[in-house]
């Protein structure tokens, strides 16, 4: 590790203690400000939440008892908080009480400490708690970086607005209709914003052409899908969104790109987002064609399914939720 990058990740942390015990906490907190860190006290469980949401610390260190004995709840509803779910949590308690460490575990605790405190020990976990905190919100970072380029793409081109978004809602309607997980749904809905991303390497001239692409032309758009995979690479919280970027140009008889999978070769994920994002291209309008009507795009839907392409059960689930609720699937219905 580079000295600038250890002397970042041992840098002092912004800590929270929620304690209404007013002694303990003073106790805490001289204790951590001798070592540097910035310490706040909050003595109720709304104000853990709310210091949480408004100015995330590095870590919370939370009294098993207090405040006001909601201890393992607060906790647990960090936790539950996507926005909050990666700020590591001590449970500081007087005793060494085997169930009470269980349900700390439970409610999603990343570590305990046990009064009457090993400062030395007290140090070193906080030092490494913080350090795994730093290396994800660096992880969290790049992803937000990628996450940029995909916008950046689409604002290339105007008639792309909100395609993107509009994909995201899409693929994740289509996910959670069929049955799947939390995390196929967060995959569904990062590899609306990043299926494009390779397009960054597509020039202007062959991106924005209104016409039909010539050989070599088409040759360069068909590599946006290996490009926007070896970009989301470097990013192992990319990993379920990989095979989006790659495969959403497949067709399931093999006459797709980029490398000509079939059937169940092409992952589920990949076969969503692929029949949505030809949904909304078909439906928004380009500057040499209007937007064509849902009915009609379903059509065409239809007849790729008919000739191989597509899985038809995937296209008829995505009929229904378009169908039933096309508010919510983010755009009017087009004209
Ligand atoms: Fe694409």
């Amino acid at each position: 590790m580079s000295c600038i990058l250890k002397s970042i990740v041992n840098a002092p942390a912004s800590i929270l203690i929620a304690d209404d015990d007013e002694t303990s906490s003073r106790f805490l907190k001289r204790l951590l400000t001798r070592e540097g860190h910035s310490v706040s006290v909050v003595q109720s469980a709304d104000a853990v939440l709310s210091a949480c949401a408004t100015h995330p610390p590095d870590l919370v260190l939370i009294d098993l008892v207090a405040p006001q004995g909601h201890g393992f709840e607060i906790c647990r509803q960090l936790k539950e908080n996507t926005a909050t779910r990666f700020i590591p949590i001590v449970i500081v308690t007087s005793q060494r009480d085997k169930q009470d460490k269980l349900k700390g575990i439970d409610a999603g605790a990343d570590d305990f400490v046990t009064k009457p405190f090993d400062t030395a020990e007290l140090h070193a976990r906080i030092r490494s708690l913080v350090r795994l905190k730093r290396n994800t919100d660096d992880l969290e970072s790049a992803e937000a970086v990628l996450l940029g380029l995909g916008a950046t793409i689409e604002a290339r081109d105007p008639c792309t607005r909100g395609h993107c978004q509009r994909l995201a809602a899409y693929a994740t309607s289509l996910g959670r209709s069929l049955g799947l997980d939390d995390d196929d749904l967060s995959a569904l809905e990062r590899g609306g914003f990043l299926h494009d991303i390779g397009k960054i390497a597509v020039p202007d001239a062959v991106l924005l052409k209104e016409g039909r692409l010539d050989p070599q032309e088409s040759r360069v758009m068909q590599e946006h899908p290996i490009v926007g995979d070896a970009l989301c690479s470097g990013l192992r919280s990319l990993n379920a969104v990989r095979p989006i970027v790659r495969h959403h140009h497949e067709r399931l008889d093999g006459s797709g790109y980029p490398d000509g999978l079939k059937n169940a070769e092409v992952p589920l994920l990949a076969q969503i987002v692929s029949i949505v994002d030809v949904f909304d291209a078909l439906t928004t309008a380009r500057p040499y064609r209007t937007a064509r009507p849902h009915d009609e795009a379903f059509d065409v839907l239809s007849s790729e399914s008919s000739k191989g392409w597509r899985d038809r059960a995937l296209v008829d689930a995505f009929v229904t939720i378009v169908e039933k609720k096309p508010d919510q699937n983010t755009r009017p219905r087009s004209r």
